[in-house]
């Protein structure tokens, strides 16, 4: 039955107030789900967000014979044996993230078959960095249709060195993983250093690996074998970045004193700092961000925006930030480096009674502040389907935005979340 949000619009009047807690990373929580398939012991993982991607991702890895067990936030997860090495194609080719389980399927069974991924309404998404890091591993590719058939050599994946053209952390997730498996050492140069990695690399560290240097531009992996749980530990799944950075947005535009509780402020500097020269000031405690009502809305300032892989500003908070930018005083810019679809969400936002132009497919003016109405939304992808929602708050009237699907992908019962800290927001089965 299709579903869609109703969100009654605040007219830009900062009431929301209380405690949003921030749920476990999705893109931590796919990573470790897929280096499970490294484990010889089954993979305890605890604070997994109840959202669609893990749903899929687990249906994956479930059709290929692994053992799943949930309880609450904790999953166990038992791959060995995979039945399959073959990923079926319309399940993969549906979630992007699937390729992560390549690398650890190859690295571990020597062979893996997986359709193209495919582009999305935010790119191109090419995997060419993917591919040839497993040919300089020694691996042979064969392409049948839209089928990759991927072969380790006779003696197994070698160890060797790598430099990514561009920094991809699924590419730098996937040959971590990969290289655990590999002869000898692989360095990854030009490396992705978002705080996923890290988490990754520490729980595989934990677990028997030898990676170096995850969080930095150069990461050494020694391949040492099969990893193993160790007795009684489970990983926890660190707070979701963009979701803590998402509230925060919509605190600095709607906040009364809103705190964002269980997330890691430090992950999120880029977006503190540019709040902050935008005229949001944040308070930054232990475990939490605290945003309260601003003065009067004629202090914010608009900003060059560009975004950049971690520490820079995330693309994922991009849409957004966006949206915060059309009730700012004068011209932005903002530039989308990462993904060459990642802005064609503005139009909507035009719907709504925003003022931006599209320069060229990476770069829009926008220009405020606008009053926004509400209108009958589509959400295109999970990050510019809570950049609806705010947008939704902020403005006059009532919005609906369909395709929920989109924002059930990454975010965990938003609507309830939300409903609790003042918003009027209700999931309506049509
Ligand atoms: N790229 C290549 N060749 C490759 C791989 C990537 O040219 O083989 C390019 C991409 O086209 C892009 C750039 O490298 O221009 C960076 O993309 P990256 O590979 O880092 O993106 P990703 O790993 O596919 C992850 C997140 C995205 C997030 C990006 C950037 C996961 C599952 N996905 O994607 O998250 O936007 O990093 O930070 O971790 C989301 O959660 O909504 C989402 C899209």
């Amino acid at each position: 039955m299709p579903t869609y949000f109703r969100v009654k619009g605040m007219a830009g009047k900062p009431k929301l107030a209380g405690e949003i807690a921030v749920s476990g990373a999705k893109n931590a929580a796919l990573k470790a789900i897929a280096a499970s398939i490294l484990f010889d012991t089954p993979l305890h993982i605890a604070n997994i967000p109840a959202i669609e991607d893990v749903n899929r991702l687990l249906d994956i890895l479930v059709g290929m014979g692994a053992r799943v067990t949930r309880e609450g936030k904790t999953i166990t997860i038992n791959t060995l044996p995979l039945a399959t090495d073959i990923l079926a194609s319309a399940p993969a080719k549906r979630l992007r993230s699937s390729i992560v389980l390549t690398g650890p399927i190859l690295g571990r069974y020597g062979h893996v078959r997986f359709p193209h991924p495919g582009g999305c309404v935010i790119g191109e998404r090419p995997i060419d960095l993917f591919l040839e890091s497993f040919e300089r591993m020694g691996a042979r590719i064969t392409k049948t249709g839209s089928f990759y058939d991927i072969r380790a050599p006779k003696g197994g994946l070698r160890g060797t060195e790598l430099f990514f053209r561009t920094q991809s952390v699924t590419g730098t997730e996937t040959m971590m993983m990969t290289a655990t498996r590999a002869k000898g050492r692989t360095t990854i140069k030009n490396a992705a250093m978002e705080p996923e990695i890290v988490w990754l690399a520490e729980i595989l560290n934990a677990s028997g690996a030898k990676i170096q240097g995850a969080g930095t531009p150069t990461v050494t992996i020694d391949g040492l074998g099969a990893l193993a749980q160790k007795k009684g530990t489970t990983f926890v799944v660190p707070p979701d970045r963009i979701e803590a950075g998402s509230f925060l947005i919509l605190g600095a535009l709607l906040g009364r004193e809103l705190a964002i509780t269980h997330c890691v402020p430090d992950h999120l500097d880029a977006l503190i700092e540019t709040l902050d020269y935008c005229g949001v000031p944040i308070e930054r405690r232990r475990n939490e961000l605290f945003v309260r009502q601003r003065d009067t809305r004629a202090t914010l300032r608009s900003i060059i925006l560009k975004t950049h892989e971690y520490p820079g500003f995330p693309t994922d908070l991009q849409a957004p930030m966006t949206v915060f930018l059309t009730q700012v005083f004068g011209e932005s810019m903002v530039f989308e480096t990462i993904f060459e679809g990642r802005l064609n969400y503005v139009e909507s936002l035009n719907r709504m009674g925003a003022n931006i132009t599209m320069m060229d497919p990476h770069r829009v003016l926008v220009k405020g502040p606008t009053r926004l109405k509400g209108k009958r939304l589509e959400s295109p992808d999970l990050r510019a389907g809570l950049a609806f929602i705010i947008a939704a708050l902020c403005a006059n009237g009532v919005s609906e935005i369909a395709n929920v699907y989109n924002i059930d992908r990454g975010y965990e019962r938003i609507e309830e979340r939300l409903r609790i800290i003042g918003a009027e927001i209700d999931r309506v089965e049509e």
